[in-house]
């Protein structure tokens, strides 16, 4: 495996490959847990389909700018070695891992901004986190030049997010969405999770049961979305260490709220445990509705 931590040396890499070769890009923030390594696994599944020369590239950068002032950017959970090791069992051909001062200019003036679909959910109380997001992911596309990239669905608004950017500035990139990997007792893989402490860990167990709970009033009964929002927060309310951020439930395209049942929906919360803030999500439709593959 290649490792690469200077801009330079990855366009220089970029352009000494074939016209044809394939890359396919799994932008990650580090801290990998078995979420990550999904994605690196269905990155390499596809390249070793390929009948051309493909390479899976993961880049490990922690982006400041999607980190609010009063956010968790220093307590980020980061572990270069282990990542490294990781990313070699799992066939990956070039790590990218650049510094702060690699990325980003000292005076750096130039943001990449998407005003819709995160002006919800996490977009409400995270108001720089998107434009960190998209100015990034915009970045890493400029300069690795994928054919294909993979983001995880516990992040369900990022991908609407990404899907978007690279509709609206035309980048000829198929984005891939792998399902949210869990832990055996339910709650989503997060490299936030490492910060939790054992009580808050055992409680984090909530998200997902109030999703099921959720999901059984929706396949069993006539639903409108407000008692089961309530029933949600209900159910999330029994962790006493817990602090609700948001419960949503909205259209899977377009992200706004829902004022009466429909075919598919996306239920999404956020729940902080002291400093750490959880998210989790339910994809919902009813049997016959289209997927929502094509968000
Ligand atoms: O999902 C993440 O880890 C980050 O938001 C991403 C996509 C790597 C951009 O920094």
């Amino acid at each position: 495996m290649k490792i690469i931590q200077q801009t330079e040396t990855l366009q220089k890499w970029v352009q000494q490959q074939g016209a044809n070769t394939l890359r396919l890009l799994v932008p990650t923030m580090g801290g990998l847990h078995q979420g990550h390594l999904s994605l690196i696994d269905l990155a390499r599944q596809k390249a070793d389909q390929e009948q051309r020369e493909a390479q899976v590239v993961v880049s490990l950068f922690v982006n400041p700018t999607q980190f609010g002032p009063n956010e968790d950017l220093d307590a980020y959970p980061q572990s270069l070695q282990r990542d490294q090791e990781l990313c070699e069992q799992h066939g990956v051909d070039l790590l990218f891992a650049p510094s702060p001062d690699q990325m980003y200019a000292h005076d750096a003036s130039i943001k990449v901004s998407e005003s819709l679909l995160s002006s919800v959910l996490c977009g409400q109380s995270r108001p720089v986190h998107f434009d960190g997001v998209c100015t990034i992911v915009s970045k890493l596309f400029n300069l690795i030049q994928p054919q294909v990239a993979f983001f995880g669905e516990k992040d369900f608004q990022q991908v609407a997010v990404i899907r978007r950017l690279v509709r609206d500035l035309n980048y000829p990139i198929e984005i891939i969405a792998g399902p949210i990997v869990r832990e055996p007792d339910g709650l989503a893989m997060s490299t936030r999770n490492l910060n939790l402490n054992p009580q808050q860990r055992q409680q984090a167990v909530v998200l997902r049961q109030s999703l099921l709970q959720a999901k059984q009033t929706l396949d069993h009964d006539q639903w409108s979305p407000q008692p089961i929002k309530e029933q949600v927060r209900e159910h999330l309310a029994s962790a006493s260490l817990g602090r609700i951020d948001y419960v949503e439930m909205v259209d899977p395209q377009t992200l706004q709220n829902l004022e009466q049942a429909q075919s598919s929906i996306l239920i999404a919360i956020a729940v902080y445990f002291g400093n750490t803030r959880l998210i989790d999500n339910l994809y919902w439709k009813q049997p016959t509705a289209p997927s929502h593959e094509n968000l």
